[in-house]
């Protein structure tokens, strides 16, 4: 078990559905720490980089196109195999297919306007991470609660 720190995105969808407060709430809910947060406007050359992996796929045009289209509040986010528990919470990548309980799955039925990214492996993470925030706007803390969200030996 360790401590991770992974990217979120509420995608642009999320921002215009006025429903960033109702997600935030349930990562911080799960006993997450948010220790970055902005708000941006993505470009096409930070969509190309974010998205290397799917630039060549039939469906980029149509991912850069929404993922531009109006902005997304970023985060970054520290707990207990956070990148794992994260992709959880957010379901399948359709909507239509997300269990019930999963955000994609309570509040979305498209496979595009999927509401939320959130990186899927610990090297994503790292570069996703340093592709949003520079050093300086990432704020280590220490919870006052954060003794009664895990044990000791959980972090
Ligand atoms: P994400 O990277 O945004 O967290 O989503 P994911 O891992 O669940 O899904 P991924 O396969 O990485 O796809 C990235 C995003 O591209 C859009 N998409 N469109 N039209 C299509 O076939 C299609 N497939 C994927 C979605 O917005 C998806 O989240
Ligand atoms: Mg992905």
């Amino acid at each position: 078990m360790a401590t991770e720190r992974t990217l979120i995105l509420f995608k642009p969808d999320a921002v215009q559905r006025r429903l960033c407060g109702r997600l935030l709430s349930r990562i911080e809910e799960r006993g997450f720490k948010i220790i970055g947060l902005k708000m941006l406007n993505v470009t096409t050359e930070l969509a190309r980089e974010h998205y290397a992996e799917h630039v060549k796929k039939p469906f980029y045009p149509l991912l850069e196109e929404f993922i531009t289209a109006a902005p997304v509040v970023a985060l970054v986010v520290e707990g207990p195999e956070a990148i794992r528990v994260v992709r959880d919470m957010m379901g399948s990548t359709n909507g239509r297919d997300a269990a019930p309980g999963t955000i994609r799955g309570d509040y979305g039925v498209s496979r595009q306007m999927n509401l939320i990214h959130g990186s899927d492996g610990p090297e994503a993470a790292q570069r996703e991470i340093s592709i949003y925030f520079r050093d300086e706007e990432i704020c280590a803390y220490e919870p006052t609660l954060g003794h009664w969200v895990c044990a000791d030996d959980e972090r």
